[in-house]
């Protein structure tokens, strides 16, 4: 029975009405949000284990991003980059010495990101390599996801999101993801760039074998080609360091950046990179009107910060631990496997008990919020202020959905 008194369904309602279908979110209505809480439109409170799609790393509200805000939007917003402004510099160097590389190019979106990393790996083969005009090649991985874009669903192996939207970018050359030998034996004289998330997250925390990722970069340093690690999803704190390339110890030419970085404030996104690879862009190449933004920058300093302590990768990975014993623990009572990185997992559902989407259902019912993948596969990305005995209890909901 309906509760009319109930706010959320006529705002479940008003928003299907109102908007485009592409996408299918639970009907759960949010109005306010602190750290790792949610709280909807009927006052009902939400543990979120999505965390905005790791978005949201440092949780709701952070006092020093939204205090950074609050400074920024008094001062200054907006500029374009046909002017410098005061924040720029500050951010560009601080990210750059985090991610240990010279130069930074900020962007907004994710999409954007892997867009600028595909532009400049092509003008780094012409200009750098020698590659013949119009042949360069870059290869990608089977069940990748790096945004929306034509050019992106190009090469994207899941149909949903690429059926319909052609003609389609040539240039790409997909293999199977962690089989080295495979994207060895794909990459030729044309080849300016490997295109990997070092865990694929859209595809349900997929964590390639051990020794793949220093493989590619080897093969990438042999061959004369960029490795390009798309950690839009994985780094900023994650996994328990910073970048989940330095779990292998590899340091990857073009570092892909986006969701954290704007403090699930604004949307901020960066290539970070060499002067060797970036530098190879002049003036009128590439850009965005709002890219680097003074208010993206300003929060985005302060999320750099931050990382710069390295206490958000030591609770991811302190507090990993305990989610994946928790999570582990479940395997043959519910679920057939389990994928645990820091923060950040992977459940496969045994299909025959429900669907991923069922289990969200049930778990937002129960107070935890959290999104399938695919099938029944779902996702755990709480942010990483989460308590233990908030994961306690993610779990305790998780073993009482999968109970029936
Ligand atoms: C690995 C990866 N790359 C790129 C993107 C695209 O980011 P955005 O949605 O901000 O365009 C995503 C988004 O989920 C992602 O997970």
């Amino acid at each position: 029975m309906v509760d009319d008194k109930l706010r959320t369904p006529e705002a479940v309602r008003d928003a299907e009405r109102w908007t485009a279908h592409n996408y299918h979110p639970l009907p759960v209505v949010i109005s306010s949000a602190e750290g790792a809480w949610l709280t909807d439109v009927d006052g009902r409170r939400y543990l979120d284990c999505l965390a905005g799609y790791s978005a949201l790393n440092f949780g709701h509200r952070h006092p020093q991003l939204i205090a950074a805000a609050h400074t920024q939007l008094d001062r200054l917003t907006l500029t374009s980059r046909a002017f410098i402004h005061d924040q720029f510099a500050d951010f560009c160097r601080e990210l750059a010495e985090l991610c240990g590389k010279d130069l930074v190019l900020p962007m907004n979106t994710g999409a954007e990101a892997v867009e600028t990393g595909i532009k400049v790996a092509r003008k780094w083969g012409y200009q750098v390599k020698c590659v013949p005009a119009g042949q360069a090649n870059i290869v990608v991985a089977e069940g990748n996801f790096h945004g929306r874009t034509t050019t992106i669903v190009s090469f994207s192996t899941d149909e949903d999101a690429r059926a319909d939207f052609g003609p389609y970018t040539p240039g790409f050359t997909v293999v199977p993801y962690g089989d080295l030998d495979a994207l060895t034996a794909a990459i030729d004289e044309n080849t300016v760039a490997v295109l990997l998330e070092p865990i694929q997250g859209e595809q349900g925390v997929v964590v390639p074998p051990e020794g793949y990722l220093p493989g590619v970069r080897q093969v990438c340093t042999d061959r004369n080609v960029l490795f390009i690690a798309d950690e839009i999803q994985s780094g900023l704190g994650r996994t328990g360091a910073t970048f989940a390339c330095d779990h292998e110890g590899v340091v990857p030419d073009m570092y892909l950046l986006g969701k954290a970085l704007g403090g699930g404030i604004v949307p901020v996104s960066a290539v970070a990179a060499n002067a060797d690879v970036l530098g190879v862009l002049k003036p009128g190449q590439h850009g965005s009107t709002f890219g680097g933004n003074p208010l993206a920058c300003a929060v985005a300093i302060e999320v750099v910060r931050l990382l710069a302590t390295g206490e958000f990768q030591r609770r991811s990975a302190e507090l990993g631990e305990r989610l994946r014993s928790g999570l582990e623990g479940l395997v043959g009572k519910g679920l057939i496997g389990v994928r645990v990185r820091g923060l950040w997992a992977g459940l496969d559902i045994d299909p025959a008990l429900m669907s991923g989407r069922e289990a969200c259902e049930r778990l937002a019912a129960r107070g935890v919020l959290a999104k399938d993948t695919h099938g029944s596969t779902i996702r755990l990305a709480p942010p990483l202020v989460i308590t233990e005995e908030e994961i306690d209890l993610a779990v305790t909901q998780l073993a009482e959905v999968l109970a029936g």
